[in-house]
């Protein structure tokens, strides 16, 4: 692995890491090593949940920390990614502009500027109409159900290839590809030519990321339960870094994600066949982290009645109510 230090687990392509990501991944010898940073860090709320958010004041002085030290994490070439919520101002239905201070401060850290590549905004139609207050008791603002999610580069072409990310054209797109079109001059002046007629495989994106996070009944929860651990409470659904990780990244590559929480970025990798590095500093998150992976989590499930216990791969802990084992914390 590239960090000399113990990991807390290892994968087949990745290593996770307990303590403070600060210290941890300021390891000399991953600096310029890292393709891409995709993260999720804990947002400034205004009421302190129990993962380590900092009141927004202080948060931008908090996370430009972490700015100077993707900025030297990176390839010249790699990316960072944030997902950041948006926050209100306690006791006024007016937006926080925290997460938009802090773009720009992280494009002018003297010495460690970075460029904004792209704004993307992560719909999630199942978000909750929060804050009540001013949502559904007075009915003065409507539901936030978006998330901004910042993509910064060192380099004003860091690698990136929308062919990787393609959707599957509209019906009225495949319908124009079967039947042909004629080569005309829009009334808005834009020439639409014959080359509009070419079959790419699939859509071009757009930088709004429609992702509903509504997880119930995956593997990590069902583990997590059985085990007695408590999810994640702020996941973000695997699709977010799938995303940017296939356009950002090739197989091979090193992904790091420094506040990982649950690690669903390390699950993606796994996935994708990238290398990955994740860092947190609650043990509980790693621990249930660890199901997202097949060499941890082995063996049947049989929910409901308990009857079927899995175990940890490593032996040493039985987890669930079944087969005459221990239920362990
Ligand atoms: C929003 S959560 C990330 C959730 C993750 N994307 C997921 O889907 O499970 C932010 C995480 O940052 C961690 N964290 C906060 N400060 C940290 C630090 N200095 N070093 C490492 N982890 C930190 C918290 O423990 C929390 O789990």
């Amino acid at each position: 692995m590239l960090i000399h230090r113990d990991p807390y687990y290892t994968t087949e392509l990745g290593a996770a890491y307990l303590g403070d990501a600060r210290e941890i991944l300021s390891a000399p010898e991953l600096e310029g090593q890292v393709d891409l940073i995709m993260t999720s860090p804990p947002f400034a709320l205004l009421r302190k949940k129990d993962y380590g958010n900092v009141d927004a004041r202080d948060y931008i002085a908090w996370f430009l920390e972490f700015g100077r030290l993707f900025h030297r994490l990176l390839k010249p070439k790699g990316s960072v990614v944030i997902d950041i919520g948006g926050s209100w101002v306690p006791g006024q239905p007016v937006r926080s502009l925290y997460h938009y201070e802090l773009l720009i401060e992280l494009c002018k850290i003297p010495g460690y500027k970075f460029h904004l590549a792209q704004e993307f905004f992560w719909f999630n139609p199942s978000k909750l109409p929060t804050p009540a207050e001013w949502v559904t008791v007075r009915r003065e603002r409507v539901k936030d159900a978006v998330d901004c999610v910042w993509w910064l580069c060192k380099d004003p072409h860091p690698k990136a290839c929308n062919r990787k990310v393609l959707q599957p054209y509209s019906e009225s797109m495949k319908q124009l590809l079967r039947n042909g079109y004629k080569p005309m001059l829009r009334p808005s002046g834009h020439d639409i030519s014959s080359k509009f007629l070419r079959d790419n495989k699939g859509a071009i994106p757009p930088n709004l990321l429609q992702i509903a996070n509504t997880e119930s009944n995956s593997r990590y929860l069902r583990a997590c339960r059985q085990a007695g651990l408590k999810p994640h409470p702020a996941r973000y659904p695997a699709m977010l870094p799938e995303f940017f990780i296939k356009m950002l990244t090739d197989e091979g590559d090193l992904v790091v994600d420094p506040l990982a929480g649950s690690n669903v970025t390390g699950e993606v990798c796994e996935r994708l066949r990238r290398r990955w590095i994740a860092v947190d500093m609650v043990k509980e998150y790693l621990d249930g982290s660890k199901f997202r992976f097949n060499q941890f989590a082995v063996g049947d499930w049989k929910e409901a009645t308990g009857q079927r216990a899995f175990m940890i791969a490593e032996g040493t802990q039985t987890y669930g109510r079944g087969r005459g084992s221990s239920h362990q914390k």
